[in-house]
C-alpha cells in the first residue's frame, strides 16, 4: 500500500509563525512534525509516500533529501552519529514530492496524486497531525481495511463547540468502535452536526474515492473537501469509522502544539529536562 501526506496549506490558523516556515516543519521535541507523520506510515509498512506540497515549501523537500555538502563535513570532522542521523532522514522512506499548484482545498491535494497511487488502495495521513498509540493510527486501519476490504477512517469524539473545526461522521456500529458510515458533514454548525464524532486525519481509500472528488464542488470555506467525496461514497460503497483510543495532536492549535512537545519530551526520555523547567516556574 501507498500512502500520501498532504502538506499543501498556508497554514493561515498558524500565522505568522507559518509564513515563511510550513506548519508541517514546525519542530516537536527533536524532529519536524511532518517526520513523525512519515515515521508512522513507516511503522505501519508503508514506505511509498507521496508528499502533497506547494512551491513556498520547498523546507519539507529539503529536510528529506540527501545534503552532499553537509554529510561530506560531518563525515570529514569524524561526526558519525550526526552523520548517520541525517542519512537515516534521506534514507527513512521512498518519497515523491507532488507540487500542489493552487490551494483548493484537502480534497484537490489527493487528486493531486491520483497518478501515484495507480489504482490501489492507499493510506492519507494529514502532514500536520502526529498520531500516537499502540499499534499507531495508520496501522489499525491498515488492519481493518484488509479485514473489510473497504475505506476507512479514524475518529474521536469532539466537545460540540468544535464542531465547525471537523468533518463529523455518523452511523450504525457494527463492531465495537467500527461504524459503518451513513452521513458526513464537513465543518458544520453544532445544529448540522450529525454526531460528536470527529475525523482526526488518517484514512485507507479505495480508489474509488477519485471518482468523487472528481465530483467534488467547493464546499465548506470554499475549497474542494475529501469529507464531501467520502461522503459521495458511503452513498455508493461501504465506508466505515474507527474510533482511535491513541492520542492525535493537530499541529495547527497552540494548545496541541505545546501539548505535543510536553507529553512526547517525556515519552521520548527527555522527563528530566521537563521537570527540571515546571519545578522552577
Ligand atoms: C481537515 C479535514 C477535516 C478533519 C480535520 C482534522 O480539516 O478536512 O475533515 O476533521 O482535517 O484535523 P482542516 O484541519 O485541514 O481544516
Amino acid at each position: 500500500m501507498k500512502a500520501i501526506i498532504p502538506a499543501a496549506g498556508f497554514g493561515t490558523r498558524f500565522l505568522p509563525l507559518t509564513k515563511a516556515q510550513p506548519k508541517e516543519m514546525l519542530p516537536v521535541v527533536n524532529k519536524p512534525t511532518i517526520q513523525w507523520v512519515v515515521e508512522e506510515a513507516v511503522d505501519a509498512g508503508i514506505t511509498d509516500i507521496a508528499i502533497i506540497t506547494g512551491d513556498h515549501k520547498k523546507s519539507i523537500e529539503n529536510h528529506f533529501r540527501p545534503m552532499e555538502k553537509l554529510e561530506k563535513a560531518l563525515e570529514k570532522a569524524g561526526k558519525n552519529k550526526e552523520l548517520s542521523e541525517v542519512k537515516k532522514i534521506s534514507e527513512i522512506a521512498n518519497l515523491q514530492f507532488i507540487i500542489q499548484d493552487e490551494q483548493k482545498g484537502l480534497g484537490h491535494a489527493i487528486l493531486c496524486a491520483e497518478k501515484f497511487v495507480d489504482g490501489s488502495p492507499f493510506a492519507v495521513l494529514l502532514g500536520d497531525t502526529i498520531c500516537t498509540g499502540n499499534p499507531n493510527c495508520t496501522k489499525g486501519l491498515v488492519d481493518i481495511y484488509r479485514q473489510k476490504e473497504k475505506s476507512v477512517f479514524s475518529v474521536e469524539t469532539i466537545n460540540v463547540e468544535e464542531t465547525k473545526r471537523y468533518g463529523i461522521a455518523s452511523g450504525n456500529e457494527v463492531e465495537e468502535g467500527i461504524l459503518l458510515i451513513n452521513n458526513l458533514v464537513e465543518k458544520p454548525g453544532p445544529e448540522n452536526a450529525p454526531s460528536l464524532l470527529g475525523i482526526q486525519g488518517r484514512y485507507i481509500f479505495t480508489p474509488e474515492i477519485f471518482d468523487y472528488l472528481k465530483l467534488a464542488d467547493f464546499g465548506a470555506d470554499g475549497q474542494i473537501q475529501l469529507t464531501d467525496a467520502m461522503n459521495s461514497l458511503s452513498h455508493n460503497q461501504e465506508i466505515y469509522s474507527w474510533t482511535f483510543k491513541g492520542k492525535r495532536y493537530d499541529i495547527g492549535t497552540m494548545k496541541d502544539w505545546f501539548e505535543s512537545h510536553i507529553e512526547l519530551s517525556i515519552k521520548s526520555g527527555y522527563s528530566s529536562i521537563i521537570q527540571e523547567i515546571l519545578s522552577k516556574s
